[in-house]
């Protein structure tokens, strides 16, 4: 076997050994490239005689165009191979189950939820909503709201105090959204019609009780406004959000510093089935809220005189209300921000609560 028939066995073999597309192109190199193997056999053909020329010359190039044919054959099947091979791997399985987006899974906190449910009833009353600050001067948290210095009621919310400042004077967290029934009543003019949903703060924590809580505080200011509007408000509220033709109240009599007369309001419901009381029947009573008609010293330190206007009030705990409604068991969970008890409780944020499409359909 001649030397070329040699060189041309071994690059062949070389050729179809070629695993992939890299391979061949070192095969490539190393036969046709600049220092290649048939490279420098051509490189010799300067010195022939011409006689050699024909012959030899001529076997070299048909040795370079047999392995430059056998080369561009297997670079072109080894590149189908490899567009074949990733069309098998990157097959998408379209039986699998879609994977739900975010706007699917995520879900609306139950106090958001309620903040919204209440909102739908109390807008469809003419309502509006108003809020203030969750640091309060101790004037707006109770000063002004008629509680005398000294007095133990004062004492009996559990404040937060801060460090007094140059003027000796401790701001507080607010213990009750009505100090927003001064900073409305400053703000404008009768007939007022307000809700005032919002934090507020305690220090008090068990499973009823957190440090931070929210209410939702109602407020209406006119010339006549009177007992009797207030408490078909807080029926016709009730049945609401309860989501009940009927409900039945009880209203006793009560002390805030801030109304007079107070009532402590409570409804009509059965707790004999567990967590989920039901309303709108049933021989037991649940207190949902305070109320009351507003103080004339009240009205005077919201700027309004008592010989013109006058008005109710009430307040209740949002979480409170939250849990009764939904059933559940535990406050302290509302806080702990688990995803698992937000995928149980939390409602679907498409779904908006209104008065015709239902609060919590
Ligand atoms: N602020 C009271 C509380 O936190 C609740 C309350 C009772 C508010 C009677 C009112 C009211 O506006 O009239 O315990």
């Amino acid at each position: 076997m001649s030397e070329l028939d040699t060189l041309q066995h071994t690059l062949l073999s070389d050729i179809v050994a070629a695993a992939d597309e890299a391979a061949i192109e070192a095969v490539r190199v190393s036969a046709l490239g600049k220092k290649g193997s048939i490279s420098e056999l051509l490189k010799t053909l300067g010195t022939m005689t011409p006689e050699e020329r024909q012959t030899r010359g001529a076997a070299i190039n048909a040795l370079k165009t047999v392995v430059g044919d056998a080369i561009a054959a297997r670079k072109s099947e080894l590149k189908d191979q490899a567009i074949n091979a990733r069309l098998a791997r990157e097959t998408v399985d379209i039986s699998l189950p879609v994977r739900s987006s975010p706007a699917e899974r995520g879900r609306i906190h139950p106090i958001s939820q309620i903040i919204d449910e209440i909102t739908a009833i109390f807008a469809d009353m003419g309502f509006s909503i108003a809020e203030g600050p969750d640091i309060e001067t101790d004037y707006y948290n109770f000063t002004a709201l008629n509680f005398p210095e000294g007095h133990p009621a004062r004492e009996m919310h559990d404040t937060f105090f801060f460090s007094p400042d140059e003027k000796g004077e401790r701001k507080v967290l607010r213990t009750h959204t009505s100090p927003v029934q001064i900073r409305t009543m400053e703000a404008q003019k009768p007939p007022i019609r307000i809700i005032i949903p919002g934090k507020t703060y305690r220090q008090d924590s068990d499973a009823t009780h957190s440090p931070m809580f929210h209410q939702v505080e109602g407020l209406v200011v006119d010339t006549k406004s009177n007992v009797a509007n207030m408490r078909w408000i807080l029926e016709e509220f009730c049945k609401a959000f309860f989501e009940v033709d009927n409900v039945t109240m009880r209203f006793r009599p009560s002390f805030f510093p801030f109304t007079e007369p107070s009532f402590e309001v409570d409804i009509q419901c059965d707790r004999s089935s567990g967590p989920i009381v039901k309303f709108g029947e049933g021989t037991d009573w649940m207190e949902i809220l305070g109320c009351g008609m507003v103080h004339p010293n009240v009205l005077r330190a919201g700027g309004l005189d008592p010989d013109v206007y006058q008005g109710f009030a009430w307040g209740m705990g949002l979480d409170r209300i939250a849990m009764l409604k939904y059933g559940m068991p535990d406050l302290r969970n509302f806080f702990d921000a688990d995803v698992r008890w937000m995928s149980h409780y939390g409602f679907r944020p498409l779904d908006m609560p209104t008065l015709f499409g239902g609060l919590s359909a």
